[in-house]
């Protein structure tokens, strides 16, 4: 074991929920690595392609779809910067239709926002964009198409913005960009809304009074509400709808039959970014024989926290910490939560452990992070009452319009826009009366929901409520959704308008 590159000097000190922390370390010496998805490094001002385009996804060897991918890759390049530097990306349509590519969780100015018909045209085939913007503030983020059914072809991939000075200390890195993978082309059909429910409307406010920010987690956290995969409700019942027929779950474009090998040292503490640009999956993530200590939500940092498993959902992201202190050759698995399709796997190897016999893998029966665990380091300003309050019904399967997705009974792009004015205090209540689980992405801000900073939450199934708060201090025209491609593309969106 060379101890050189390691930086064992700059470990410290103050430890806080396990992980220690660092004033002003940074990640010098950090070896980043990405088996199945090579890390693309750029330099402040340079200019980056992404050429959108058919190609094929080798998932296992031999196993090979044709599908679209950005730069001929499933994901896409990791594009990976640092904090403060601007981004430049032309992107090239070579698709057979027209597309865009939004920067997932990053506050970009509007007109960079990637959303047709909202905060641009879309390109046409043979046409090119140039997306422009300050990568601020640091994390981990994913960018991918926002036209149609794009997003659960292979059109999506890492975008890492590197802070100065990580509050967590660590050796190395690898990123999982955790997917769901269709073979063949996505249809619309292949997820609907159970019919006749009531559209929601006015009827089904969050309820009175209550519903504080502090109620962000009041739907049950990150879980999905009951059931397992195998549940009740798993493998496409008729309450959860039917799922698309997914070839695997994958991690960095590999089926669990041809996995990730991320390399490991003894005594190294290893940074895992953890992206789920799914068009349908919320997955529950474990690792064997090792617990995680997870240190970004969306994104941003929270106060070190340690857990056996959590829940991502589409859009979600999660980074952790995990200690390599148990050496052999353990999985990293990525559950559906909902459906029956056998689970992503990467396989943490370390490097004296021969790479031989079977990989522990995890026993999903510790501690599961919740959203209250989730404590930010650099909360919004949103203490107090709120300017404006929208309370917003999620539904499924309006009778007027069968297998649509609602909000508020409102089927996008036919739907009211929410009004709000810059400086203002926003509130958004959710409550889900569907069956289904619904992450709801905002653009363009970070939201606080119980103490955390993030920018995507899981509103759980059956009645569950969701409270979030945020600060309209970036003016536009800003589409609010659910990440669940299918729901998106069924209506359940709405558009934040400052006026
Ligand atoms: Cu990642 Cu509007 O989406
Ligand atoms: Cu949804």
């Amino acid at each position: 074991m060379n101890s050189n590159d390691r930086n064992v000097s700059r470990r410290s000190v103050l430890r806080v929920g396990g992980a220690a922390l660092v004033g002003i370390a940074g990640s010098r010496g950090v070896r980043a690595g990405n088996p199945g998805s090579v890390a693309e490094s750029r330099k402040d001002g340079q200019d980056m392609t992404l050429v959108a385009k058919e190609g094929q996804a080798e998932v296992a060897p031999g196993e090979a779809g044709s599908t679209w991918l950005y730069d001929d890759r499933y994901p896409g390049p990791e594009l990976r910067v640092s904090e403060g530097d601007t981004l430049r990306v032309t992107v090239e349509n070579r698709l057979p239709e027209e597309t865009t590519v939004h920067w997932h969780g990053v506050p970009v100015p509007n007109p960079m926002d990637g959303v047709p018909n909202v905060t641009q045209d879309p390109v046409p085939p043979g046409e090119t964009f140039t997306y422009e913007y300050e990568a601020s503030p640091a994390g981990t983020y994913v960018y991918h198409s926002h036209v149609g059914l794009q997003l659960d072809r292979a059109l999506n991939g890492p975008l890492i913005v590197e802070e100065e000075s990580p509050h967590v200390e660590y050796d190395r890195e690898y990123t999982l960009v955790v997917d769901d993978y269709l073979a063949g082309d996505p249809v619309l059909d292949s997820i609907e809304a159970p019919p006749g429910r009531g559209g929601g409307g006015d009827g089904g406010g969050p309820g009175p009074g209550g519903g504080g920010r502090d109620g962000g987690g009041d739907g049950g956290g990150p879980g999905p509400g009951g059931g397992g995969r195998n549940g009740g409700m798993g493998g496409g019942g008729p309450m959860q709808g039917r799922r698309p027929p997914y070839e695997g779950m994958v991690v960095n474009g590999r089926l669990p039959s041809n996995p990730p090998v991320f390399e490991v040292e003894e005594g190294e503490r290893v940074r895992l970014r953890f992206i789920n640009p799914s068009g349908a999956t919320t997955y529950r993530v474990g690792v064997g024989g090792h617990s995680m200590t997870v240190t970004h939500a969306d994104g941003r940092p929270v106060e070190p926290v340690e857990v056996d498993s959590f829940h991502i959902s589409m859009g979600e992201r999660y980074d952790a910490i995990v200690e390599a202190d148990s050496p052999g050759d353990w999985t990293i698995v990525a559950v559906p939560v909902v459906g029956n399709e056998r689970p992503a796997e990467t396989i943490l190897r370390y490097d004296d452990a021969g790479g031989t016999g079977s990989a522990g893998r995890p026993q999903f029966d510790g501690r599961t992070l919740q959203y209250g665990d989730l404590r930010a380091l650099e909360p919004l300003d949103v203490d107090g009452t709120p300017d404006r309050t929208f309370d917003l019904t999620l539904s499924g399967g309006m009778m007027r319009e069968p297998g649509a997705w609602t909000i508020d009974g409102q089927v996008y792009p036919n739907a009211d826009p929410l009004e709000i004015s810059e400086g203002e205090h926003i509130r958004v209540r959710m409550v889900n009366l569907s069956p289904a689980i619904h992450p709801m992405h905002l653009h363009g801000h970070f939201f606080q929901v119980g103490d955390a900073v993030k920018d995507t939450v899981l509103v759980p199934p059956h009645r569950g409520r969701v409270s979030f708060d945020f600060i309209a201090d970036n003016p536009g025209d800003w589409l609010f959704h659910c990440h669940n491609n299918y729901h998106l593309e069924r209506g359940m969106a709405r558009v934040f308008e400052y006026v």
